[in-house]
């Protein structure tokens, strides 16, 4: 078959697979089945790029990075709702409308919790989207929101149309998002709404495309052009290929109004993605500018807010935790209630200040909820019911080996001050040695502890001689020979282990297992990295201040240098195998990238570079040796020119690299 038609019918019938798994939720073609159609068309866009249409379902796989995003000015503003709370202030909301019009009905939607946006699709095709900003500009996000899958790229019918909704993280994509983040060391999203509004501001469309948003209709824009109810717009949208959210419903009386809520209310908990509300409109278009609209908000129309998911228990007692940089947390202890579908007895209090502040103490009511739908936190007091408890005081001593406590300048935590505390070295040894560190997979938190009581395990060194206690380690019941010698040999394995892993395991604070990944690129052994200073370390991308601060700091302290030096005796491997660094111009260099790339993502480009020998860095300075100028390059490639150095485009950036990767 001719490539120009086989790519016509491959588009079609994978634009309808997703249109029915993704809008209908009702699949038709199996997994398998869908990537061998999605890599033919691939594979023959490859070939034959002019013929590649815009409503391919290749373009949802990302690819632009930007540097910035443009500004859009709304065409028509988008303006926000009024709140009601109870069911008194929905009947002054009703009263307000009533004493203009009286044949009117309402239309309830859900209130999806997410960020609004505005799609513009011209002749049918899908043309631009833009976040709501300030109501009146907002950011052009039109490569990100490609990548949702829901959403069409043409439409069923080839007009000019706006239409505005609400992106939105499903819970499932939000909780493999934040466990990703929890076990990479980097800060959780709060919740499913921050963790959507900061997706669609990543500059790089394959980032965007691998956390899975999703998206909700629910408005045309100059909507009277094409029907007359809220109703019919729903309806349409539906029609033109949207995904609609189905809970919509028609109510012409107010105590049904009530019932409904209620219904939602029950309904939400079910969901697989957040809402916070139910919005409702007057349903005839005829009505609403008699309506009318304050400068914010139209009168036609109000959220009424549910009351978010906050338990309230009893704060029994307040306890300690030290963690393995040293830190000592303070910890609820709650009387156990149910919140977000779990038992929580235990909830961070997170530092000092956040308990003065807040003035928790011991036997106070409390509201809890879950942070990132993750982590048990203490939101607040309820004074009404507090009695006669004492004001909380913060311990001054370790409480694993009494030493005093510090605060340093301008720091929140408290530090158990004994460089040796056991509590501190046996949560660095279970952290040492866990899956994403060394990986050793026979030592996991019980055999730390139990060697660690014995005395076997006091620090990390002690690990690579647990060997010579081998014989006294098999008489400790639940041991043996078997399992004792597979511990044996996944210890020794680990000496192997990449010097990212390494560096991640030995827990200096603000490295996480990314950053660990990063400093390799750039240090390839340890001693290299043991002499960074920070202002090479700043030149590094992904290396900020503060990640800068605490590796100089931590390399500076001799107890450190002497833990390395250690290791390094007795075997652990301290370089970063480079995947083969070809002699190639770019080796050595420092290279930096700008504007928006075409053919490659930033991050192939970056990791390109980087295997060629070559560091990426972020800003031009007299230490540049080559320019990549995509198109739309601004300041750095201005600065280039003046410096001097040289610049390269995209093309010739692929020339370069040509037959290598
Ligand atoms: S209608 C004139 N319908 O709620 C405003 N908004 O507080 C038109 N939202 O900015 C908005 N679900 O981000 C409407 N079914 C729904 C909605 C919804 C969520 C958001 C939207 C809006 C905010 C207003």
């Amino acid at each position: 078959m001719d490539a120009k038609l086989r790519i016509q019918e491959l588009i079609q019938i994978i634009n309808q697979a997703n249109h029915d798994y993704h809008t209908k939720d009702q699949p038709t073609i199996t997994d398998f089945e869908y990537d061998k159609l999605l890599h033919e068309l691939i594979d023959l866009e490859t070939k034959y790029p002019n013929y590649k249409q815009t409503d391919s379902p290749s373009e949802k796989i990302g690819g632009v990075v930007l540097d910035g995003f443009q500004k859009v000015t709304h065409a028509v503003p988008m303006m926000s709702l009024s709140n009601v709370f109870n069911n008194e202030e929905l009947d002054a909301f009703d009263e307000r409308i009533r004493k203009v019009v009286q044949n009117y009905s309402y239309v309830t939607e859900l209130k999806i919790d997410g960020l609004a946006v505005s799609l513009t699709y011209k002749n049918g095709e899908f043309l631009r989207a833009a976040t709501r900003g300030n109501g009146v500009v907002g950011e052009d996000v039109t490569s990100n929101v490609k990548t949702i899958k829901s959403l069409p790229l043409r439409l069923t019918e080839p007009i000019d149309i706006e239409v505005r909704g609400e992106i939105y993280m499903p819970h499932k994509s939000f909780k493999k998002l934040n466990e990703e983040r929890l076990s990479l060391d980097e800060p959780l999203f709060a919740n499913p709404r921050n963790a959507a509004a900061g997706t669609i501001r990543q500059l790089d469309a394959k980032v965007v495309a691998s956390r899975n948003l999703d998206i909700f209709l629910y408005t045309i824009v100059d909507a009277s052009k094409y029907v007359n109810s809220q109703m019919e717009v729903l309806a349409y949208l539906q029609k033109l290929g949207f995904k609609v959210n189905l809970n919509y419903h028609h109510v012409k009386d107010m105590d049904l109004l009530k019932s409904k809520i209620n219904e939602y209310d029950l309904l939400r908990k079910k969901l697989s993605y957040d809402t916070d509300g139910v919005v409702i409109k007057v349903n005839e278009f005829s009505l609403l500018n008699m309506i009318g609209y304050t400068s914010k908000f139209p009168k036609w129309a109000t959220a009424y807010k549910f009351q978010a998911e906050q338990v309230e228990t009893i704060l029994k007692d307040i306890t300690f935790q030290i963690g393995r940089t040293g830190v000592v947390t303070p910890v609820a202890e709650l009387e156990p209630v149910l919140v977000s579908g779990s038992t929580v007895s235990r909830a961070t209090l997170h530092n000092e200040d956040y308990i003065l502040t807040k003035d928790i103490r011991i036997g106070d009511y409390v509201i809890v909820h879950k942070a990132g739908e993750i982590i048990p936190e203490v939101l607040n007091v309820v004074l009404e019911k507090r009695k006669n408890q004492t004001p909380f005081e913060m311990r001054s001593d370790c409480p694993v080996c009494l030493f005093p406590l510090i605060r340093k300048p301008g720091e929140a935590d408290h530090y158990c001050s004994n460089p040796d505390c056991p509590g501190k070295n046996i949560n660095q040894l279970i952290h040492f040695s866990s899956r994403v560190a060394m990986d050793i997979d026979t030592l996991g938190e019980r055999v730390v502890e139990i060697f660690h009581e014995l005395g076997y395990l006091n620090n990390i060194p002690d690990i690579y001689k647990l060997h010579q206690f081998k014989d006294e380690l098999k008489e400790i019941p639940g041991f043996g020979d078997k399992k004792v010698d597979k511990l044996m040999e996944a210890i020794n394995n680990s000496k192997n282990q990449t010097l990212d892993k390494l560096l991640f395991g030995l827990g200096i604070k603000h490295v996480g297992a990314k950053v660990a990944k990063t400093l390799v690129k750039y240090y390839s052994t340890m001693d290299e990295l043991m002499h960074a200073n920070y202002e090479d370390l700043l030149e590094i991308n992904e290396i900020g201040e503060m990640i800068a601060q605490s590796i100089v700091t931590y390399f500076s302290n001799p107890t450190n240098r002497d833990l390395i030096n250690d290791l390094k005796s007795l075997g652990l491997n301290m370089v970063f195998e480079k995947e083969s660094v070809l002699e190639h111009a770019f080796n050595g260099k420092t290279i930096v990238l700008t504007g928006k790339l075409n053919i490659f993502s930033r991050d192939q480009a970056s990791d390109i570079i980087e295997k060629l020998g070559g560091k990426v860095s972020s800003s031009v300075s007299a230490k540049t040796d080559l320019l990549v100028a995509g198109e739309d390059a601004g300041s750095k490639l201005k600065k280039a020119n003046e410096l001097g150095i040289k610049v390269i485009d995209e093309e010739e950036f692929k020339v370069m690299i040509d037959g290598l990767y």
